[in-house]
């Protein structure tokens, strides 16, 4: 079958599911698909990253939680279609080139390497496929490419902000934290991928935080351990023989490597500095209630599970994304960041993110 073939026949049947969902949702519970009638099939190809990351599969936990739920709503059945690509772009580009051939109604992409989006788009105009991108954000001109494609996620440099501030509120509350008493600030980063927008803003605007309070700060060392406990755990283990009872913050791109940071210390029998993390994850959250993480910044992956979700439903029932969701520059969907304490830990998550 032609490309042309395939595209204005996946176009015509999706029209057709728009047209069964609308119907589906007018009519209501009236008994719509009563007598043995299939519910109306709705299609999502997701493309991960990596399913090996804490957050990411997290977040694919709330789309699959919402999926369901909506399928009881709407008495439609959602079908996920959710492929790993291994950190690789060229296996992740074979998967979307399948989830295309297998006639998605829409494609979500947490895209591995974000130089490629460009190819991805154009797959997907191609196809007549609308495209959510989520948590790792593409160049805004390749966002741009083609109006039906869509950003959602969090602004990485809030991130950044909000960490620094619970360092800087430490550092003035506790004299204690400046363990050397010479006044200026010691830390390491623990850097995520490389190239990733969330690693280079959140170490920029962790510690420029400090820098603008008037914050003397000496960098120790920092380096990336790619979002993984495991890594991060290595890279403090180098660091402690020379650096250890000098480093006075550890700050971290997120949760995982903090934890990995407080697995080395915990190994090496030294206390704790302030270590701070982001994502707000299961594990994180422990550590902070045990009194180890001194802070981290909740990541909504609940929130962009759920945005994700109305964009897809919009997307395909006909109805107008700016509708379902507060579209910013007609393509992105941006949700807040939240810093996280052991003061306001369970208000925080009884608050639904
Ligand atoms: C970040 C998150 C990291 C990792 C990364 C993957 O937003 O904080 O833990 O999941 O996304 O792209
Ligand atoms: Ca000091």
């Amino acid at each position: 079958m032609s490309r042309t073939t395939r595209s204005s026949c996946s176009r015509s049947c999706r029209s057709l599911l728009g047209l069964l969902l609308c119907l589906t949702l007018l009519l209501g519970m009236s008994g719509c698909g009563s007598g043995g009638d299939e519910a109306p099939v709705l299609r999502v190809g997701v493309a991960l990253y990596s399913q090996d990351d804490t957050f990411i599969s997290a977040l694919v936990q709330h789309l699959e939680r919402l999926a369901r739920e909506e399928e009881q709503q709407r008495q439609i059945q959602i079908r996920l279609s959710v492929m790993d690509g291994g950190s690789n772009q060229t296996t992740q580009l074979e998967q979307v080139d399948r989830l295309i051939g297998q006639d998605c109604d829409v494609l979500c992409v947490n895209i591995v390497d974000r130089t490629a989006a460009a190819v991805l788009v154009d797959k997907a105009e191609e196809a007549d496929i609308p495209l959510i991108f989520f948590n790792r954000q593409p160049v805004a001109e390749d966002i741009a490419r083609w109006e039906q494609v869509y950003y959602v996620g969090a602004r990485a440099e809030e991130s950044g902000t909000l960490q620094g501030q619970l360092v800087l509120r430490s550092w003035l509350s506790d004299p204690e934290v400046d363990r050397n008493g010479d006044g200026v600030l010691q830390y390491v980063m623990l850097e995520g991928e490389p190239g990733h927008q969330d690693t280079l803003l959140r170490t920029a605007y962790s510690v420029k935080v400090l820098t603008d309070a008037g914050v003397s700060v000496e960098k120790l060392a920092g380096e990336s351990a790619s979002w993984k406990r495991g890594q991060a755990m290595l890279k403090v283990q180098q660091w402690l023989p020379e650096l250890g009872e000098d480093i006075e913050v550890i700050f971290s791109n997120n949760d995982d490597m903090a934890l990995g940071a407080i697995d080395a210390y915990r190994e090496a029998g030294l206390t704790l500095p302030v270590v701070v993390g982001v994502d707000a994850t299961e594990p994180a959250l422990e550590s902070l209630r045990n009194g180890e993480l001194y802070g981290t910044v909740l990541n909504d992956g609940k929130g962009i599970a759920q945005a994700m979700m109305d964009l897809i439903l919009a997307l395909t029932d006909g109805s107008d994304p700016a509708d379902a969701v507060e579209l910013v520059e007609e393509h992105y969907v941006w949700l807040p960041y939240r810093a996280v304490t052991l003061a306001n830990v369970d208000s925080v998550m009884d608050s639904g993110t």
